[in-house]
């Protein structure tokens, strides 16, 4: 079988984590949390991160950090992981979706406007697949309305919108290190921020907001979480950093091979390469099959499993969850391009481990099931 990832871990990974055995250093009191957070923070060009238990613990922070309560309304594209709603949801706070571009699968930002109300306070921007959201018009209308931005990076550390890093345009972004990520500390993510007092928040609401207090310690004016990274987490973190380069460049030959290798099939869309503000990371190989096509998404999926060759779907929107129509959610919400994305979308093994000779293999299993 190949994967549809595997991750890459032939650096300092053993050695640090090594570290962290031999001192006793294994919880998120040890010395590589602040070290991984100095480096994602100066390679993001941000003043401040905190390292947290996963993207999703992230998203929760910058939602509770950022001051929005109950009845607020936030921006969100229907086409992403549920992590985004949720952290809204949980609080009482309404997500207002905008469908996304079937080409880029970034959110449609020409649709955004129209939906702002008085209650909107803030935008949430995901970055999806590899390509970056289109930055500079959603800044434009959230400074019109004087929005709160919160940038979800996850998918794209590495990535930039006109030669700077995603990750640097919200007033607090967000990063995941799962494993399919281009940094990986098993479970992992982080927030950015340039805004001291935001971070403070951040550090607090990540450690159930103990108070700073030596005198106060059990004494809590707010409710945080345990999103605590531990220090064996940020180890793996710090020795993952340190090939940052060559994981991206990896990534980009991982796209371009098989943007050759896949070029002849004339019933499937690949990715797109670049726009006029970003070349293509490929966080994953987003393949969509063209419109007249006689197999669905799901039978394609089902015959590379067979052939031995790992997929995945795309995101099923968020105003077709279950959950969220069953809180009355989205029940009228008419987005066709999210729902045709889930139909027709599906990715297939681009993990930083993937060789050539695999890649080979992935196409050959293709042009078969592709006919
Ligand atoms: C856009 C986006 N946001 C957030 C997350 C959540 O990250 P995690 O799996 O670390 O909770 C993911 C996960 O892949 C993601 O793709």
């Amino acid at each position: 079988m190949i994967p549809v990832n595997t991750p890459f871990l032939n650096g300092n990974e053993k050695k640090y984590l090594n570290e962290c055995i031999d001192s006793g250093w294994i919880s998120s009191e040890g010395p590589f949390v602040q070290k991984f957070e100095k480096n994602m923070a100066s390679y993001d060009g941000r003043k401040y991160a905190t390292a947290c238990a996963s993207g999703s613990a992230a998203l929760d922070i910058a939602v509770k950090a950022l001051g929005l309560k109950k009845d607020d309304e936030v921006i969100i594209p229907s086409f992403t992981i549920i992590s985004c709603a949720q952290s809204l949801v949980k609080l009482g706070i309404k997500p207002v979706l905008v469908d996304s571009h079937y080409e880029t699968f970034n959110m449609k930002v020409e649709d955004i406007e129209e939906k702002i109300t008085p209650q909107t306070k803030a935008i949430m921007i995901v970055h999806v697949f590899g390509l970056s959201a289109d930055i500079d018009p959603i800044l434009k209308i959230a400074k019109k309305y004087n929005l709160k931005i919160i940038e979800d990076a996850a998918e794209v550390i590495g990535q930039e919108y006109k030669g700077k890093k995603c990750g640097s345009f919200g007033d607090i972004s967000t990063l995941s290190f799962y494993p399919n990520k281009h940094v990986t500390t098993g479970e992992g993510g982080m927030l950015l921020t340039d805004d001291e007092e935001l971070d403070k928040r951040a550090k607090s609401l990540r450690n159930l907001c103990f108070s700073l207090d030596p005198n106060k310690r059990f004494i809590h004016e707010d409710l945080g979480w345990n999103y605590r990274m531990t220090n064996m987490q940020a180890a793996l973190g710090v020795a993952q950093f340190e090939q940052i380069d060559k994981m991206i460049e990896k990534k980009r030959h991982i796209g371009n091979t098989y943007n050759k290798l896949l070029k002849d099939i004339k019933v499937i869309n690949l990715p797109i390469a670049k726009t006029d503000y970003c070349e293509n990371i490929y966080w994953v190989y987003a393949i969509t099959l063209k419109d007249g096509y006689k197999k669905t998404a799901k039978e394609v999926m089902s015959e590379l499993k067979d052939n031995k060759i790992g997929s995945r779907p795309f995101f099923y929107p968020m105003h077709k969850q279950p959950v969220f129509n069953n809180m009355r959610l989205f029940l009228n919400e008419d987005l066709p391009q999210s729902e045709k994305l889930y139909e027709k979308g599906f990715y297939i093994p681009s993990g930083l481990a993937l060789t050539n000779a695999q890649m080979i293999e992935v196409a050959e299993v293709l042009h078969k099931v592709l006919v």
